[in-house]
């Protein structure tokens, strides 16, 4: 995870402050952990089913309204254009729906972050619009339970 989270590039759409030491970056993973135990949402490892490797992260969290759902998924960027993010946050979406019971998920990433929006689009998302949240303006994509 110290991989992905002390990337400047495959970090540089979100908000935090990176890890500079790999005690930090456990630090990141502990408080996902707790999140989960606490909330039963968070981000969860993404493993290579072949191969056993943690490539990123992906999961359910509340945005700050605390009702709206958001699918969130970082891959290593070694690994990107495989595939990996859209399946990791399809697999996360179909766990809200089907575990969580949850009627919608959105999908929320900075204006100009390509990857992400054009992972959304492909991914069957439909495009919301602008929308302001902690503070900024952000692109959302929603999808809702057939
Ligand atoms: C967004 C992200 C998760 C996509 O992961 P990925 O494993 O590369 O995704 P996929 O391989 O499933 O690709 C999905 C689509 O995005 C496109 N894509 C991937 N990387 C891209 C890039 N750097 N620029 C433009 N498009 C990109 C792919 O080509 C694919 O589109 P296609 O099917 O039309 O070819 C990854 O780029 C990432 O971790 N980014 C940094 C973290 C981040 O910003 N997360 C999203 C915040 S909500």
């Amino acid at each position: 995870m110290h991989e992905l989270y002390s990337d400047p590039v495959a970090m540089q759409h979100l908000e935090s402050e990176l890890p500079r030491s790999v005690e930090e970056s456990k630090r990141w993973v502990k408080d996902k952990i707790d999140l989960h135990d606490e909330t039963g949402l968070s981000l969860w490892a993404v493993v290579l089913s072949a191969t056993g490797e943690v490539i990123g992260d992906a999961g359910l969290h509340l945005l700050e309204d605390g009702e709206t759902v958001e699918v969130g998924v970082r891959i290593v960027r070694r690994l990107w254009g495989r595939g990996y993010g859209r399946e990791a946050a399809d697999a996360c979406v179909e766990a809200g729906f089907r575990e969580l019971d949850l009627v919608r998920v959105v999908g929320v990433t900075d204006p100009a972050n390509q990857a992400a929006i054009r992972a959304m689009r492909q991914g069957g998302m439909t495009e919301v619009g602008l929308e302001t949240h902690y503070g900024r303006e952000w692109i959302v994509f929603e999808v809702t339970r057939t």
